[in-house]
C-alpha cells in the first residue's frame, strides 16, 4: 500500500470513533470511504445498518455483509463519514469527484454529524483548484456550461460518465472561490443544476485529516 493509501486507511479506522452503537451510519463514496466501509465491516456486528450515497458504495457494503437501509426508512442518522476533494480549515468542500455528490449532499442534510476523512493533500487555502462538479439534468447542459463560463469558470463535460440518478456532470475548471457558501447558492440556482459539489452551507463538523504525523483532528469553529 502506497503512503497516501496508508494515510487514507488511518483517517478511515479513526472514523470508527464517531459510530454509535446500534446507529444507522450514513456512507460516502470514494477510494477514502472504500477504506471506512472495510474499517466498518469490523465493527458491524455492534451496528444497526448504513445508508449508502452511491450505488458503488452500497455494493461494497453489502459484500461485507453490512445491512443497506434506503433514506426514507430513516429518520435520524447520528454520523455521516465521507472523503473530499478539497476542504479548507472552515471545513468547505468540494466533493463529487467521484460523482456521486447529489446523494452525498442529501445524506449529509439528514446526519447530525459530517465527519470528513482526507489525507493532508485534500486541505487547501482556497477551493478551486480541483474541478468542480456540477450535476445537470442532460438538456440544460450547454445552458448551465454557458452560465459557468459568466462566472469565470471553463467548464468541461465529463466524458461517458452517468450519475446513478441518469444526470450529467460538468467539471468547472480555472475557479478560484473566495466566498463559497455564496457560490453554492448562485450555482444551485441556475436552471437545471441538480447540485453544485460545494458542500459550505452544511460543512463538515470534524476533519480526520491524514498526514506524515498521524491522524489529526480539525474541528468547525
Ligand atoms: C465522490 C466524492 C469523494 O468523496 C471525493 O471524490 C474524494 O474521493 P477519494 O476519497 O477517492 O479521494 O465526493 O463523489
Amino acid at each position: 500500500m502506497n503512503e497516501q493509501d496508508a494515510r487514507k486507511q488511518a483517517v478511515a479506522k479513526a472514523a470508527l470513533a464517531y459510530v454509535e452503537d446500534d446507529s444507522i451510519v450514513g456512507v460516502g463514496t470514494g477510494s477514502t470511504a472504500d477504506f471506512f466501509i472495510d474499517a466498518l465491516a469490523g465493527i458491524k456486528g455492534r451496528i444497526a445498518g448504513a445508508v449508502a450515497s452511491s450505488e458503488k458504495t452500497a455494493a461494497r457494503l453489502q459484500q461485507h455483509g453490512i445491512r443497506v437501509v434506503e433514506l426514507n426508512s430513516v429518520s435520524e442518522l447520528t454520523v455521516y463519514v465521507d472523503g473530499a476533494d478539497e476542504i479548507t480549515e472552515h471545513m468547505a468542500m468540494i466533493k463529487g469527484g467521484g460523482g456521486a455528490l447529489t446523494r452525498e449532499k442529501i445524506v449529509a442534510a439528514v446526519a447530525q454529524r459530517f465527519v470528513c476523512i482526507a489525507d493532508a493533500s485534500k486541505l487547501v487555502p482556497v477551493l478551486g483548484k480541483f474541478p468542480l462538479p456540477v450535476e445537470v439534468i442532460p438538456m440544460a447542459q450547454s445552458y448551465v456550461g454557458r452560465q459557468m463560463v459568466k462566472l469565470g469558470g471553463m467548464p468541461r463535460l465529463r466524458q461517458g460518465f452517468s450519475t446513478d440518478n441518469g444526470n450529467l456532470i460538468i467539471d468547472v475548471h480555472g475557479l478560484s472561490i473566495v466566498d463559497p457558501v455564496a457560490l453554492e447558492s448562485r450555482i444551485n440556482n441556475i436552471a437545471g443544476v441538480v447540485t453544485v459539489g460545494l458542500f459550505a452551507q452544511r460543512p463538515a463538523d470534524v476533519l480526520l485529516l491524514g498526514g506524515a504525523e498521524g491522524v489529526r483532528t480539525l474541528r468547525r469553529a
